[in-house]
């Protein structure tokens, strides 16, 4: 198993690219044998939703930024969003397979359903690199976050916020991601392994899509079996469903929130965290995610084998590979003592944005300005 990296040495790690140490300059250089492929290429580029925001806030423009510097402006970034349905995202690829693209980036919507997809692209001689969910089939690589130690820190900072009155008998919802996402299963454990035995999981829910509406309805039907005011701390897996699930509490009358966690550091969960309608986030840099998987993509369609094995250092297992190269960048709680530290110093989110009129107090209380 590969080491757990410390959560406090990663906040501001954003601009530690590779390309920054030189590892990845894209121009020839003596290190390959003749590469097969100029800066004339087409990646392709499958995302799954558009449900949470990062995905066209985020990761798109900067994985299409990434690959223009590094082809000179000459290469294409071919984008299409699944919308979480598994069978468009099917023909997507099968389009892009059709089309010929260089060299795929894929993020699943079902990481199980698209193996066949995965391994029509290899037949059709198409690298797969998996994007941030770990995709079955033949892919040749995985650039993702390190998705246990996103768990930990969620359960954690429900541990930290429910403080040392504690009790095993402390009463929490459990609202996990969907289940056709491995990265769920992987937030679920790393989670469970901070809360097993502290507290007591009244109820736990995978949620259908990762749909916020979902994750209320579900809240809604916790709160009709647990007692509106039975329940110590929410955990959820991301800040979507969170919203979700505050407006079911404030539906039942709850006025009094109890702790709840998200992942995504979204604009709104991060709202959420000044005005302290929701505990914790978990931050997650994209433009390093987005950045690493562009240079692999462009390393591989090039044959610069040097430069993507320096990018893909990590070793992981899905259920159908073993032993796959991967890069798995670490992340931080976000609360709200780091938002400047954090999403703001990383250009993520500008404090005008945070800071609009309904939070203006809370931001000036917390020294975001
Ligand atoms: C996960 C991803 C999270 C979030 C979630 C859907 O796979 O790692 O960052 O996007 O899907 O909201």
């Amino acid at each position: 198993m590969r080491r757990r990296i410390a959560i406090s040495v990663v906040a501001s790690s954003l601009t530690l690219s590779l390309a920054g140490c030189g590892v990845l300059e894209a121009t020839g250089d003596s290190s390959d044998a003749s590469p097969t492929k100029g800066n004339d290429i087409t990646v392709g580029l499958l995302l799954p939703e558009t449900a949470n925001s990062r995905y066209n806030d985020f990761d798109h423009p900067i994985i299409e930024e990434r690959v223009a510097e590094l082809t000179k402006n000459q290469g294409e970034v071919r984008y299409a969003n699944a919308d979480a349905d598994a069978n468009k995202q099917a023909s997507q690829m099968q389009q892009m397979i059709d089309e010929q693209v260089d060299v795929i980036l894929l993020d699943a919507v079902d990481s199980h359903a698209i193996a066949g997809s995965v391994e029509k692209a290899k037949e059709a001689g198409i690298p797969v690199i998996a994007y941030d969910r770990l995709a079955e089939g033949p892919i040749d690589a995985y650039i993702s976050f390190d998705n246990e130690l996103v768990g930990e820190v969620q359960g954690r900072s429900l541990v930290d916020a429910l403080g040392p009155e504690i009790d095993s008998s402390d009463k929490i919802v459990m609202m996990n991601g969907s289940p056709t996402d491995p990265n769920a299963k992987q937030f679920k454990q790393g989670a469970l392994s901070e809360l097993t035995g502290k507290v007591t999981i009244a109820q736990s829910f995978d949620t259908k899509d990762w749909k916020p509406e979902n994750a209320q309805a579900n809240m809604a039907a916790a709160i009709t079996q647990i007692g509106k005011d039975n329940i110590a701390a929410v955990y959820s897996a991301n800040d979507g469903m969170a919203g979700g699930i505050i407006k079911a509490l404030e539906a039942a009358g709850v006025t009094d929130l109890p702790p709840i966690t998200g992942q995504d550091a979204e604009l709104a969960g991060v709202q959420r965290i000044v005005s302290g309608e929701q505990y914790m986030s978990v931050y997650k840099s994209y433009p390093q995610e987005a950045q690493a998987a562009a240079e692999m993509a462009v390393a591989k369609v090039q044959s610069r084998d040097i430069q993507f094995d320096a990018l893909a250092r990590d070793r992981v297992d899905s259920p159908t590979h073993k032993g796959i190269p991967a890069q798995l960048v670490s992340v931080v709680a976000l609360t709200r003592d780091n938002i400047m530290d954090t999403v703001v110093a990383d250009g993520i989110h500008k404090v005008a944005d945070i800071c609009t009129a309904e939070y203006e107090d809370a931001c000036a209380e917390l020294q975001i300005k």
